[in-house]
């Protein structure tokens, strides 16, 4: 029996030194509080019927004091707690992406070589990981005890989580947010290995090819490649070298072509039209899954220029 499950990745320290503070400064100040309740209580408890008690005025400095002292103490906990949730919120741009889509009830995860697996997680050790996730129903939540990280997947948006793991194991992945009647079934394992045993199970079975190169059959058997022509003489933007530049929208503010605007452009592609197209691209709800999804946006991505 564990007070705390294992610390197997760079924020598991941190979350639980700044958890053992707050545990600290809770129980000191409850034995505090509590033991000046009782104390007075028998100390100043009235004697006789007719005793009446005399004005009192409290001193300055005490009520200085203690407000000084908790004021302090939550800008200690407020600062301590936001370096860590923005830490957690910048992946290093080195990490390896992975996809995932969580649906009722399990947990569908893309490796951008084209491994999938299904509640399953393979990842390197000593590699920042960075999770793009999605759902296809309601909302889930990716939660990694020994990482110390949790992050909601919502419907219609792409959420993110990193980590870097520091210990080779097997570890309990859970859904953390109530999504029906199996979400206690949502569960998986994530697997740290060792670098030269990821390599090798990377190099087994794959066979489908990489999600860019399947975002590319795609996107031909979409016949998205008619309106979308590399050399820019089509009827819908060139998608070559578009991948985090800023465009221009018909009236309205110009934006950054990312992941969320991708999915955007064509799931609603009237949302916002890039400048001086006509809006005539249909709609592909309901025609693409998730998962195609995030092929074609790794296709598209794959088509920019390496960083
Ligand atoms: Cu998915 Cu709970």
């Amino acid at each position: 029996m564990h007070f705390l499950p294992e610390q197997a990745s760079n924020f598991a320290p941190e979350v639980d030194q700044l958890l053992f503070f707050l545990l600290i400064v809770s129980i000191f100040f409850t034995v505090v509080i509590f033991g000046a309740i009782f104390y007075f209580a028998v100390r100043y408890r009235r004697r006789s019927d007719y005793e009446l008690p005399h004005s009192q005025h409290t001193g300055m400095a005490l009520e200085i004091i203690w407000s000084v002292i908790p004021f302090g103490l939550t800008m200690i906990m407020f600062g301590w707690g936001a370096s860590i949730f923005f830490r957690e919120s910048r992946p290093p741009d080195d990490a390896m992406n992975i996809n995932v889509v969580g649906k009722q009830w399990m947990w569908k995860l893309q490796h951008m070589e084209g491994q999938r697996e299904i509640n399953e997680l393979h990842i390197p050790l000593g590699r920042a990981v960075r999770l793009r996730m999605t759902s296809e129903d309601v909302i889930h939540s990716f939660y990694v005890p020994v990482f110390r990280v949790k992050q909601d997947v919502l419907p219609g948006r792409y959420t993110q989580l990193w980590f870097h793991p520091t210990k080779p194991g097997k570890y309990h992945l859970f859904c953390a947010e109530y999504c029906g009647t199996k979400h206690s079934g949502m569960i998986g394992w994530v697997y740290v290995m060792e670098p030269a045993d990821y390599q090798a199970w990377l190099s087994g079975g794959a066979g489908e090819g990489s999600l860019a190169s399947r975002g590319e059959q795609l996107f031909q058997s979409l016949a998205c490649i008619n309106c979308h022509k590399e050399d820019g003489s089509g009827r819908g933007p060139m998608l070559v070298d578009l991948f985090g530049k800023t465009v221009e929208i018909e009236g309205g503010k110009p934006v950054v072509v990312d992941e969320a605007y991708l999915r955007e452009s064509i799931l609603t592609p009237q949302a916002k039209i890039a400048k001086g197209f006509q809006p005539i691209m249909p709609t592909f709800q309901g025609l693409v899954t998730e998962d195609q999804l995030l092929q074609l946006i790794e296709y598209i991505k794959s088509k920019g220029k390496k960083k």
